[in-house]
This record gives C-alpha cells, structure tokens and sequence, in this order.
C-alpha cells in the first residue's frame, strides 16, 4: 500500500483510531444497545468484529446466517462506529472438524490436536483451505460495501497457538515445497548435509517434517521446515486477502501480527503482503521492564511497517488471564501503554476486548468495559484515554526516527533453536534485549532492520547475536561499514549460511575481514562463571560465554582477565577508511554494554537522552511540526525543557514542562530539522 492509500486510512475515524476487539455474539442484545451508547461516551471509533464468529456465521456447511451481523453492523453505522471486520478463520466450527479429520492440526508427537479451542487447523489441508476461502468470500460479497466496514482483519494472530503440522497433506506440502526450493534431492542432501549421521535420502518421497525422532533431528531440515510452516501460513493469509481485494469495494486488508512474541513467522516477509502493519501487545507483567520492552515490540513493529503509521490492534486495559501471574496495571499505565505506542508510531490504538466476557477461557481478562461496569477506575482511564486520544488527532500520519539499527532475523532465530549448540545460556533474545534496553537507557531510538536491509541511512547497527548470516546480508554488513557505518557485533554471530552450515572461512565467519580478526575457538563458561576483562573500557565483567580470538588487524579495548581465554582479546575495534566494526566475545553485563555503546556513540556521532527519573521522551515528526512525547514511568514529577503547545491539555509551554509521576505529556513544537 502507497503512503497515500495509508494517509487515508482507514476512511473513518480520522486522527488516532481507538476501541477494540467487539464480540457482540456472546452477548444478548439488549446489551448492544448498552454497548453503542458507552462506545459514545469514550470516544470509540473502530472496533474488529468478527473473529471467532465462523460457527454462528455458517452453522452448516455453505449454510449462512448473516442477520445477526447485519444487525450489529447497522447499529454500529447508526452510531458512528466503523469496521474492522474480520474473516474467523481462526476458530473453524465443530462441523469443519467433524467433516474432515484430516485437516486436525498433528503435533511432533503424533497427537491430533481437536476442537473446543480455536486456532488450530492444518494450514496446508485442502479442507480447511477451502472452508476459508469460502467464508472469506461470503464476507466480502455481502459486507465490502457496507458503509461501517473500513478495513479487513484476516484470521487472528497466524501461528497462534500452534504454527506447524506434521499430518499427511503437510508432508506432501512440505515435500512440493522442497522440491521447489531444491529442484532435486541431490542438492537437498547437500544443502542439508545428510552425509552426516546417514540420513541421505534417495528421493524427496523419503523425506519427511521433522517430527519425535531418536534424538536430535538434522538442524538443517528443521531450518527449513520452520521456513516451509511459515509460507504455508502466509499462503493461507494471500488466499484471504486476495478474495477480499476482488470484493466490489477495496478496503485495506490486515493480519494481527505480535512482533516481539510470535516465533513461528517472519514478519518481514509478512509485512510485504499486508496493506496496513497491525500488531496486538501485551506486558509481561511481572517483569519491572515491562515498558521497555513495549517500547521494543513498538519499535519492531514500525520497522516492519516500514517506518509508516501502523495500528495496534490489541493491548490490554488491565490485566490479562494466560500468565502465571496476572498483574492488574496500576492506574495511569494503561494510557502510558497507549501512548508509548503512539509515540512510536501507532495512529490507532485498540484493546481486547470491549466488554469482560462472563463465560469461556478468557472471563478473567481484563476489558474496556469491566466486569464490574463503569463505575469503576478502569471504565473512567477508557473514557478518559478516548478523549486524549482525539485531542491527539493531528499527530497521526506523523513518523518516528531513529540513527540506530538493531538486527532482527526470524530465520537466524529458528537457526538458533533447530540444534545442539555450545552452550544452553546462548540466548538471541536475551542478546537483543539487553543492547535494546541500553539504548533505551540512553535515550536513543532505534529501529529493527533484516541483516541484508539497505542501512545506509543508520550512523550504527548493532547485530546483537545473529548466529545465521548468509554470506550476502555478511557483504552487506561489510559495505556498510567500509562506506562510514558503526557496526557492533556481539559473539555467536556470523557462524552459519542460510543452511545452517558453518561459513567456509570458520566460526567468525564471513564477518572476519570486517572485524579484523579470527575466532579460533569456542570457550563457554559454566553455569555461574564469571570473567573479568580489563582494558581501555574500564574493569567489567561477563559471563556465558568466552572464545579465543586471533586478531588479524583489530585493536583490543579489553583482555579477558581470568578464564579460559586469559590474556585475549574480549572486545575489539576493527578500524577501516570509513566506518569501524567492533566486537564482544563474551556477555557483557549492563555496565559492560553501557560502556561499550558509549564509546561506539562518540564514534557514531549518536546524541543520547537518558530518561532522567524515568522521564522517556520520544518524538514523531511531521512536515509543519513535530510532536515531542514525554512519558514518565518514574515515582515522581520530572520537568522536560521544551517549548509548544501541549495538546492533551491545549496549554503553552515556554520552557518548562511538568511531567507528574506515572502521566504523559504531548508537546507540539517547531518541526525538527531531519539529521537523515
Ligand atoms: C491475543 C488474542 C486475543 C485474546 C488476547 C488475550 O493473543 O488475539 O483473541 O486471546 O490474546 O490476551
């Protein structure tokens, strides 16, 4: 979709879009009365209609009752409340199970996973693949003109709860998918190095997913398969949105992705077939970081939209019900969730759900409409939030920046869970949010980018542990810095192809030359080890993880002290004409990555703003102003130096600006001149 197609969207509400998941069938309705009247009274402009409603859509097989949604759809229009209408292909109905046995989803360990929940379904099965396409169809034939319906939400959150299949259509899927990528089983058995162990196929009628086996499967064909239940997925998505873009009336067409949370899919292949990015988030709510790592999957989220305006289609008001510990959100957190999500680019905010449901799996999550009514604390955050929200209209369409890139690859992800490897603490996601939250810490935006995306515009790109490089995205790191980038590299990184073999030129891989230098061996460290490193960055410490380096051109900022790499190099910096490429060969703990980034900032030319007290501030600029957010997650006031109007408040700010503890402030100020 153009940047035009998306500044119109969706055709109403304008501004920030804000509700929720609406799921007026498990409701009498006389209470969708209750429902249009409060959806009034907070501002409720889009609400997603639909998603588990396949069963009282099409009761019996191409048998459809759409009254009930007319009804509903009407009463939202009367309202003026738009559409976010979704095809429910998640929740396939008791008569699709029943009809076909075959299309239950098969687990690695042979269990056919029934119904009576939602979600799972073989996404390569025919049955289930028709079924889709065929309510889809329906949908769109009968709804794609009605004037409440502004956009499409395909299915819900692919992958989720299960995202492979190891019944007989996925093995023959799984082999036509094979044979499409390899031609021929020869360079199969080379791609998959099945010399090893004596798995050499002599046809691709041999091969089979992945499923329990005697011990560890071939990490190459568990590579792939992770590759092959991805595009069955994706496949599934492109049948749905293409029936819906041939509907009389075009509207865009979405999926709700969960950036930071879904493992299965590779949003960067999906984010190429969406019109709109949609993402739902929820806090790990016992985690004292929680925000930043919102602030993360925010981050991750526009990058795969491509730094345009994206929707959040799901966040929570209060707690949610699928944790060990279901924290409710202290008052004042659900809007600064809402707004950090703003600031980082949403122009729309909505939440599961609407209203408490009283019965089923989820009657103990929280709602916009709660349990016990409107007179309570989480009802007036709603209503107050809706209101913020249109006071905010202006800010839509406006983009957030960042000079700083970290690397994120699904495929390395995969790579990185589909083997036995040196250490059970080697952790890529661990990695990623400790370098994310340093730069949090500093204040510095970032944005998420594939190791083989253009970087040019980036003063530093941090690849924090992406084990799987193809030698390509490797040249493209390489170019990078030879032509001026700041490019940080932490261990494990670099080691294997898009195979999952290791890189010819050994366990530094193709980055060798880039970081001057060799990495002769793995060291890990036991469980609790510690090793000191001493050097031009000061006394730190890490632990994890250690190796011996051979330099080949590198200078060293720090020595391992102690363990078994004594005496080399644990952090060094490659210098070439233009750009310098640094490198960790251990986990440095915070200290370390603090001090680390610091000295790779003043190369970088990269300006920090820690937020003092817990004051974060992130801007989205437009072309006539820039909209500066100061979220204060700290215990007390902060005061922010800026000048403009606050718009939540409509006030003047000249020079100082109170932040209370807990609350956000919106200041419109002079657009910023772009550094890039
Ligand atoms: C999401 C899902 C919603 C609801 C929500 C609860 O992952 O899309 O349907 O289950 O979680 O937090």
């Amino acid at each position: 979709m153009s940047d035009a197609d998306i500044a119109s969207w969706p055709a109403a509400p304008r501004g920030i879009a804000f509700g929720g998941d609406y799921n007026p069938e498990q409701w009498d309705e006389r209470v969708w009365l209750d429902d249009v009247r409060l959806m009034g009274e907070a501002g409720v402009g889009l609400v997603s209609v639909g998603i588990f409603s396949w069963a009282l859509l099409e009761p019996a097989p191409g048998r459809f009752e759409f009254g009930w949604l007319d009804r509903v759809l009407d009463l939202l229009h009367r309202h003026g409340v738009s559409v976010d209408l979704a095809t429910p292909t998640a929740a396939p109905p008791a008569w699709l199970y029943e009809a076909h046995r075959d299309a239950w989803v098969v687990d690695a360990d042979g269990r056919r996973l029934g119904p009576g929940s939602r979600g799972a379904m073989c996404p390569s099965s025919p049955a289930y693949r028709d079924a889709a396409v065929a309510i889809a169809g329906a949908l769109a034939q009968r709804y794609a003109e009605h004037p409440a319906v502004v956009m499409w939400h395909v299915h819900n959150e692919y992958g989720a709860p299960v995202s492979q299949c190891h019944c007989e259509h996925s093995q023959q899927a799984f082999r036509a998918w094979l044979r499409a990528r390899f031609g021929d089983v020869d360079a199969l058995n080379a791609a998959w190095g099945t010399a090893f162990w004596g798995q050499t196929y002599a046809s691709l009628e041999q091969v089979r997913t992945p499923a329990a086996a005697a011990t560890m499967l071939n990490p190459s064909q568990r590579l792939d398969y992770a590759r092959f239940s991805d595009a069955e997925l994706r496949e599934c998505f492109v049948l749905e949105r293409d029936v819906l873009h041939a509907a009389a009336r075009r509207l865009p067409v979405t999926t709700n992705f969960m950036a930071t949370s879904s493992p299965g899919t590779d949003y960067w292949q999906w984010a190429r077939e969406v019109d709109l990015v949609s993402n739902d988030h929820y806090l790990t709510a016992e985690r004292d970081d929680a925000h930043v790592m919102l602030a993360m999957d925010a981050d991750l989220t526009r990058s795969l939209a491509g730094g345009r305006p994206w929707l959040l289609m799901e966040h929570s008001t209060s707690a949610v019900n699928w944790q060990p510990r279901n924290l409710a959100k202290r008052a004042g957190e659900m809007a600064r969730n809402t707004l950090s999500h703003v600031a980082r680019g949403a122009d729309g905010a909505l939440f599961f759900q609407w209203r408490a449901s009283r019965r089923g799996a989820e009657k103990f999550h929280s709602a916009m409409v709660p349990h016990a009514g409107t007179d309570t604390r989480v009802w007036r955050e709603v209503a107050e939030l809706g209101a913020d929200l249109e006071r905010l209209a202006e800010v839509a369409g406006s983009r957030t920046r960042a000079e700083v890139a970290v690397l994120w690859d699904w495929e390395s992800n995969w790579a990185a869970a589909s083997g036995w490897h040196p250490s059970v603490d080697l952790d890529q996601r661990e990695r990623t949010e400790a370098f994310y939250s340093q730069l949090w810490r500093d204040g510095v935006s970032c944005d998420f980018v594939h190791p083989g995306d253009d970087l040019a515009g980036y003063r530093l790109v941090i690849a924090p542990q992406t084990y799987l490089l193809s030698a390509q995205s490797a040249k493209n790191l390489d170019d990078y810095v030879r032509s001026g980038g700041q490019l940080v590299v932490s261990y494990f990184s670099g080691v294997v192809d898009e195979h999952d073999a290791v890189h010819p030129e050994g366990l530094s891989g193709p980055l060798g030359a880039t970081l001057g230098l060799r990495v002769e061996e793995f060291a890990p460290l036991r469980e609790t080890q510690q090793v000191r490193l001493t050097g031009a960055l000061g006394e730190l410490s890490g632990d994890v993880w250690a190796e011996h380096v051979v330099l080949d051109g590198a200078e060293v900022l720090a020595h391992f002290a102690d363990g078994p790499a004594t005496g080399g190099p644990a952090v060094t910096r490659q210098r070439h004409e233009a750009g310098t490429a640094w490198y960790v060969a251990t986990r440095l703990g915070a200290c370390g990555i603090e001090a680390l980034l610091a000295a790779v900032y003043a190369e970088a030319g990269v300006v920090t703003a820690p937020p003092a007290g817990g004051l974060e501030v992130v801007r989205r600029d437009a072309a006539e102003a820039s909209y500066v957010f100061a979220l204060n997650h700290g215990e007390e006031e902060q005061e922010l130096l800026v000048h403009g109007t606050e718009l939540l408040s409509g006030a003047a700010v000249a020079g100082r600006l109170s932040v209370p503890a807990g609350s956000v402030r919106v200041v419109r100020t002079d657009p910023h001149p772009s550094r890039r």
